[in-house]
C-alpha cells in the first residue's frame, strides 16, 4: 500500500477520506487544520472518527489555527457547529502527539521514501512545510488535493472552500514543483449521497455505517438547503482515491494558478483548458503555459461508491 499522510479539516467528507484512508492507503498519520471548525474541534473530530474506525493507534499532529495571511472566521452553515453535526460521536479518549503538524509531516517526509500527502482543508501546513523545510519539495512522492474547480465554485461564484480559505499556501503549494492531483468540485459534485445511498450505507449494519449515514443526512440536507444538490458531495474521500483508486477519475496536465487579487475572484483556480499547443502558443505569443497539475475531469461515480461501500464494510 502507498505510504501516505492525511491533512484534513475534519469535517463531514474529511471524517470519509478518514475511513478510505486508513483502509486502502498505508496511513502514517494525521495532521489538523482550522477551516470546517477551530483547529481544536478539527483535532478532536479526527481523533473521534480514527477512534470509531479502529485506527486509534495512527497518530495525530495538531497544526495551523489560521491562514497565513489574515485571520480564520469560522462559518458554521454546511458543517454545523462542531465541524462534524448530525451524530454525537463520545469525546475521544485520544489526543494530539506533542509535535506540531508542520514538523511532524516534514519529519516523515525525510524518514519515508515515496510519501504521498492527501489534503481535503485548506493549505496552510503544507505551505510551512514547503517554505521551512525546501528539501521536502523533492523528496515528496506527490500531493493529492482536494481543491478548487474547473468551473463553479462553492465559497463564491468561482472559489472553492479550501483555496479561498488561505489562497497564499495554495499558491505556494501549486508552484512548489511537487507533482500534484487536484480533484475539485467539477468531479465531486457528480458523486453524491443520493437517499439511496445513505439507506444502504445504514442498512449494512455496523456503527460505522450507521455514523456514516447520520453524518450524511446532515450534510446532505445542508447541501440541498444552500446549493439545491441532491445529497452531499464527497469532496474528500476522492482525493484519496486519486492516490489509491486512480481508475476512478481522468486526469488532464494543465498549468493551474491561484488567483489572489481579484476583488471577485480571490481564490480562484484559473485552470488553463485550451490545450493550446505549444505551437499556436508561440504564434500568439503567449507565454508558454507549464502544466503543474493532473486535474481531474471526469469519475466513475458508481465506481466510487462500490470501494466506499467496501470501506465501511470493513470498519467495526
Ligand atoms: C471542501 O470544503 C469543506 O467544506 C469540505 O470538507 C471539503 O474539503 C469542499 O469545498
Ligand atoms: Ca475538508
Amino acid at each position: 500500500m502507498i505510504p501516505a499522510l492525511l491533512d484534513c479539516d475534519t469535517g463531514h467528507d474529511d471524517a470519509m477520506a478518514i475511513l478510505m484512508a486508513g483502509r486502502r492507503l498505508d496511513l502514517r498519520g494525521v495532521t489538523t487544520v482550522f477551516g470546517n471548525a477551530t483547529v481544536a474541534d478539527t483535532t478532536a473530530n479526527t481523533c473521534r472518527i480514527l477512534e470509531l474506525a479502529g485506527l486509534a493507534h495512527v497518530p495525530v499532529a495538531a497544526g495551523a489555527a489560521a491562514p497565513l495571511e489574515g485571520t480564520f472566521v469560522h462559518e458554521s452553515g454546511v458543517h454545523g457547529m462542531t465541524g462534524m453535526d448530525g451524530h454525537d460521536l463520545p469525546p475521544p479518549a485520544g489526543g494530539a502527539i506533542d509535535e506540531s503538524a508542520v514538523d511532524f509531516i516534514a519529519r516523515n517526509i525525510d524518514a519515508t521514501r515515496g510519501l504521498h500527502l492527501v489534503a481535503t482543508g485548506p493549505l496552510t501546513n503544507i505551505a510551512r512545510v514547503l517554505t521551512s523545510f525546501p528539501g521536502t519539495r523533492a523528496a515528496l512522492a506527490g500531493i493529492s488535493i482536494m481543491g478548487g474547480s474547473t468551473g463553479q465554485g462553492n465559497a463564491t461564484p468561482v472559489a472553492e472552500y479550501n483555496i479561498q480559505a488561505d489562497p497564499e499556501a495554495a499558491d505556494i503549494v501549486f508552484n512548489s514543483g511537487v507533482p500534484i492531483r487536484m480533484v475539485g468540485l467539477n468531479v465531486t459534485r457528480q458523486v453524491a449521497a443520493t437517499p439511496e445511498r445513505r439507506h444502504c450505507l445504514r442498512s449494512l449494519g455496523n456503527r460505522t455505517g450507521q455514523v456514516v449515514a447520520d453524518l450524511l443526512d446532515f450534510f446532505s440536507d445542508r447541501l440541498e438547503e444552500r446549493y439545491g444538490l441532491a445529497g452531499a458531495s464527497m469532496h474528500d474521500p476522492l482525493a484519496v482515491a486519486a492516490l489509491c483508486d486512480p481508475d476512478m477519475l481522468r486526469f488532464e496536465a494543465m498549468e493551474v494558478s491561484i488567483e489572489r487579487e481579484g476583488a471577485h475572484t480571490r481564490g480562484m483556480t484559473v485552470c488553463d483548458l485550451r490545450h493550446l499547443c505549444p505551437l499556436t502558443l508561440r504564434r500568439q505569443r503567449e507565454p508558454l503555459g507549464c502544466p503543474n497539475a493532473e486535474v481531474a475531469v471526469a469519475v466513475d461515480a458508481g465506481l466510487f461508491w462500490e470501494r466506499f461501500i467496501e470501506v465501511v464494510v470493513a470498519c467495526p
